[in-house]
């Protein structure tokens, strides 16, 4: 089994502090983020899990939305424990579970959730379609996969110009929201982090054609990609059980 990698973990060791007023203050991200919400038709008391939950961004959302009982896994502890802060704050304690857990791992039992959603997370994993089908199969019946995430093909040759020239279209775009909504701290994280992505340094984006095609390999019946709209870089996937 693929676990998450030492540069991953270590990249959100170091983030983690900084996260929220980082991505956390990029408008895109939550539009990203409410739009996977929005598509997931979630329902009160509904059994959600959340695929890299980190600083809870997502979990929380879905709380907001409709009481629903979140089981949150992450890798990072760090990054964990300050969504366990939030938990407390907020007293949403009976309703969220967090665990440290590799998404590449997923040791829950079959026919669990109705919702298993994830953000920008299942990139970082480089074999992806094992943790697609664990995902199909910890669903109930009828139960939805919801991915929102960059949708860039960063696999080929590292040296490869036309490869190179079509992540840097999307840094572009991110570099840019993220000085300008985050200010200086937030654009060095994502210029750092462009750089892991050019070179597949723990970032491993696939494009939302690739997603759709493991997916299907793995059975689920319906799948289907919406973009973010204003956002071309950005696409949820909804699969259906
Ligand atoms: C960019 S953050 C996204 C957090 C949250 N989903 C959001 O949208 O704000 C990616 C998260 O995935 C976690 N992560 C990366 N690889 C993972 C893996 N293999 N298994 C579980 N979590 C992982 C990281 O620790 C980090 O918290």
């Amino acid at each position: 089994m693929e676990k998450t990698n030492n540069i991953t973990k270590e990249w959100f060791k170091d983030w983690a502090n900084e996260y929220d007023r980082t991505l956390g203050k990029v408008k895109r991200h939550h539009a990203l983020l409410d739009l996977v919400v929005k598509l997931s038709e979630v329902k009160e008391n509904d059994a959600v899990l959340d695929i890299g939950c980190g600083t809870g961004l997502l979990s929380l959302k879905f709380l907001k939305t409709k009481y629903c009982f979140i089981t949150g896994i992450d890798s990072s502890p760090e990054m964990l424990s300050i969504f366990k802060e939030k938990i407390k704050k907020l007293e949403v304690k009976n309703h969220t579970t967090c665990k440290l857990e590799d998404a590449a791992a997923l040791n829950f039992d079959r026919n669990l959730f109705n919702i298993a959603a994830s953000t920008v997370t299942l990139h970082h994993l480089k074999n992806k379609y094992p943790t697609v089908k664990k995902i199909y199969n910890i669903l109930k019946p009828e139960g939805k996969f919801i991915l929102g995430d960059v949708d860039m093909d960063t696999t080929g040759k590292i040296t490869d110009p036309e490869r190179l020239l079509r992540i840097m279209g999307w840094l572009n775009e991110e570099f840019t929201l993220a000085i300008k909504e985050g200010g200086i701290e937030a654009f060095n994280r994502m210029y750092d982090n462009g750089r892991k992505h050019i070179l597949n340094d723990g970032e491993y984006c696939i494009s939302f054609i690739q997603w759709e095609e493991l997916c299907r390999k793995a059975k689920f019946r319906e799948v289907i990609v919406k973009p973010l709209p204003d956002f071309e870089w950005f696409k949820v996937l909804v699969a259906v059980k």
